[in-house]
């Protein structure tokens, strides 16, 4: 007869134990219960990377690696991509269930309300070198957000939890068009409240001597993108907005930890990187040479790949997708080319269908970003705009668990066991 338990022998001392299974997992503290001895710590599981270990429960967003499916709370991304605005999906992620009309408006109003930083913020984005990286420049400033709200600290209180992350949300793409103009030199351009989020931002970012003149099929282009990336379950910087969180430090601590893990080029800078590839490529000709230092080990195919994804990533096809529609606007990258070369010769190539390493979000997200005229170390800001909905959902989901607590990983001592102090001339 069939039992949601999983039976246990402990060769060492040759006794068994029943674990309950429950949502196909074992509870990792159930194992601490098998011992050799008494002062035995009990049976630990070794799991570097978290390769198989469920860290939450998390209703936020489902991925099926397998079948290549990403939804939002429920929501399949493709209907979000095509339909929604991208405020819609934060409220989306952060409440669970879709907005109402009368809903959305408001929370539209809230976050118009709280684009605006504070003037010292622009004073310290100037003591930044000219060629500062923007997302250096994003995480000390998204940090530094904590010390104008120390009210932020009060993260038991979900009216004082609803005001910062409506606060991180407005004023991110404001610090990120501040962080763009510092790296050309340009003032920076305040909040303009008549324009919407996409509309703001963009204005910030690129108007000179008056309202930048919008192009809405880029626009549109911008907001699909922050949509694809809005939440991505337990990824790198997620794990590091929870973890931090955990400590109960306040959300703009939190947040600034997440920036930091997706500056990374395995994480967020891998758009970065796909150019940086790119451009080293140079020309078609050269993409087989390529090709061959990747399968020796010297170099990633940036842009390919995913811890989860073991099919083409959904993301990654609406992108393809989206890019066309940019470059009908702005001419042809001319490394469009390269990429889907690189692409078709990968895809055929034994090395990639073995290990199954498809295009992921970021192999074509860089091109587009290129041809809407931000520069390759921008791009990274742009997936931290769209991400921040995921984190403040993923940050106040962990704190309204009950089963979480400070997070805390345990380790196997490799290390020398004790030893005397030696004085420094007898060394
Ligand atoms: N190019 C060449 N080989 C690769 C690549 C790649 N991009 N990715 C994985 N492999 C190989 C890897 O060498 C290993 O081969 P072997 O079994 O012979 O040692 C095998 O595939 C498994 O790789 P892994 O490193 O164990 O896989 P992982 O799950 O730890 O890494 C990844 C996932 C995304 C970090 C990795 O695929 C990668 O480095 N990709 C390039 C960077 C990138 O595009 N990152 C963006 C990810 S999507 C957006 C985001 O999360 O920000």
């Amino acid at each position: 007869m069939s039992k949601d338990t999983l039976s246990v022998t402990d060769n060492r001392t040759g006794r068994s134990y029943e674990l309950p299974v429950s949502e196909g997992t074992i509870r990792a503290m159930d194992l601490r219960q098998i011992k050799t001895s008494d002062d035995d710590f009990g049976l630990m599981t070794y799991d570097p990377a978290f390769m198989n270990t469920a860290s939450c429960r998390s209703a936020i967003t489902f991925i099926d690696g397998e079948r290549g499916i990403l939804r939002y709370r429920g929501y399949p991304i493709e209907q979000l991509a095509e339909r929604a605005s991208f405020l819609e999906v934060s409220y989306l992620l952060i409440h669970g269930e879709l907005p109402t009309r009368e809903e959305l408006d408001r929370w539209i109003e809230e976050v118009r309300y709280h684009t605006y930083v504070h003037t010292n913020i622009t004073k310290f984005l100037e003591g930044f070198r000219y060629d500062a990286h923007p997302m250096g420049m994003l995480l000390g400033a998204v940090g530094a957000l904590s010390t104008f709200y120390p009210d932020a600290k009060h993260i038991h209180d979900p009216a004082n939890r609803h005001l910062q992350m409506v606060r991180l949300l407005a004023k991110l793409p404001t610090i990120a068009a501040f962080a763009f103009r510092h790296s050309r030199g340009l003032p920076f351009v305040f909040p303009d409240n008549g324009l919407d989020y996409i509309g703001n931002y963009v204005n910030m970012t690129f108007s000179i001597g008056g309202r930048h003149q919008p192009n809405k099929v880029l626009q549109r282009a911008l907001e699909i993108l922050l949509i694809l990336h809005a939440d991505h379950e337990q990824n790198c910087s997620t794990s590091a907005v929870r973890s931090v969180g955990s400590s109960h430090v306040d959300p703009f601590s939190a947040v600034s930890a997440g920036i930091a893990a997706l500056y990374g080029p395995l994480h967020g800078g891998a758009n970065e990187a796909v150019l940086l590839m790119l451009d080293e490529i140079g020309e078609k000709k050269n993409i087989p040479a390529f090709i061959e230092t990747v399968k020796q080990g010297s170099d990633r195919l940036m842009g390919f790949g995913h811890r989860v994804y073991k099919s083409y990533d959904p993301r990654a096809t609406l992108v393809k997708k989206v890019a066309y529609e940019v470059f009908e606007q702005t001419g042809l990258n001319p490394k469009l080319e390269i990429a889907l070369e690189l692409e078709r010769i990968a895809l055929e190539d034994e090395y990639f269908i073995k290990r199954k390493l498809y295009p992921n979000v970021d192999f074509y997200s860089g091109l587009i970003y290129q041809a809407m005229g931000y520069p390759t170390d921008y791009f990274t800001v742009l997936f931290a705009i769209g991400r921040t909905p995921g984190w403040l959902a993923q940050w106040q989901e962990m704190l309204l668990d009950k089963d979480q607590k400070i997070s805390r990983p345990r380790q196997i001592y490799i290390g020398e066991g004790k030893r005397e102090f030696v004085p420094i001339e007898r060394r």
